[in-house]
């Protein structure tokens, strides 16, 4: 079956097979900062945005999102080009084998695009779900609310924000 989504900005058309998994029809088209962690939806590192809505694509039918408006975060910068986000969970070193780290910037732009002024507790919130093997949880929290800040600074002056 066919699946068209515009994903990233780009619309795109993908084959996929009728009851293939979201995730794997991402990472199938080469969207591999989608991870494939638990399968079961408890994790979060399968995360992307449905329409700026942070879902677990494991335990979504790549069918159930036709039209929709997908966001993975090759979607959000470059290694050139980093989104504030990814540079501030760099900063923060709140990286380390990085398994967790797309799905946890994806949770977090859904976070900051809403409340772009959050306190710790609601990072907290909007990173709960997403499982880190490797740093613990207070280096992302602080990363968060660090680029939270750039994103303000930025759009204070009149860059926008991403
Ligand atoms: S792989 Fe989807 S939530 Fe863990
Ligand atoms: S950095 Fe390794 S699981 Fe989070």
């Amino acid at each position: 079956m066919k699946l068209t989504a515009t994903i990233n900005g780009v619309r795109r058309t993908l084959e996929v097979a009728p009851r293939a998994l979201l995730i794997d029809a991402l990472r199938d088209a080469g969207y591999t900062s989608v991870k494939r962690g638990c399968e079961t939806g408890d994790c979060g590192a399968c995360t992307v945005l449905v329409d700026g809505v942070p879902l677990a694509s494991c335990v979504v039918f790549a069918g159930q999102v036709e039209g929709r408006v997908l966001t993975t975060v090759e979607g959000l910068g470059t290694p050139d080009r980093p989104h504030p986000l990814m540079e501030a969970m760099v900063d923060a070193g709140a990286v380390q084998c990085g398994f967790c780290t797309p799905g946890m910037i994806l949770s977090a732009k859904a976070l900051l695009d809403e409340n772009p002024d959050p306190t710790a507790a609601d990072v907290k919130d909007a990173l709960d779900g997403h499982l880190c093997r490797c740093t613990g949880y207070v280096k992302q929290i602080e990363a968060v609310l660090d680029a939270a800040a750039r994103l303000r600074t930025r759009a204070a002056a009149g860059g926008g924000a991403r």
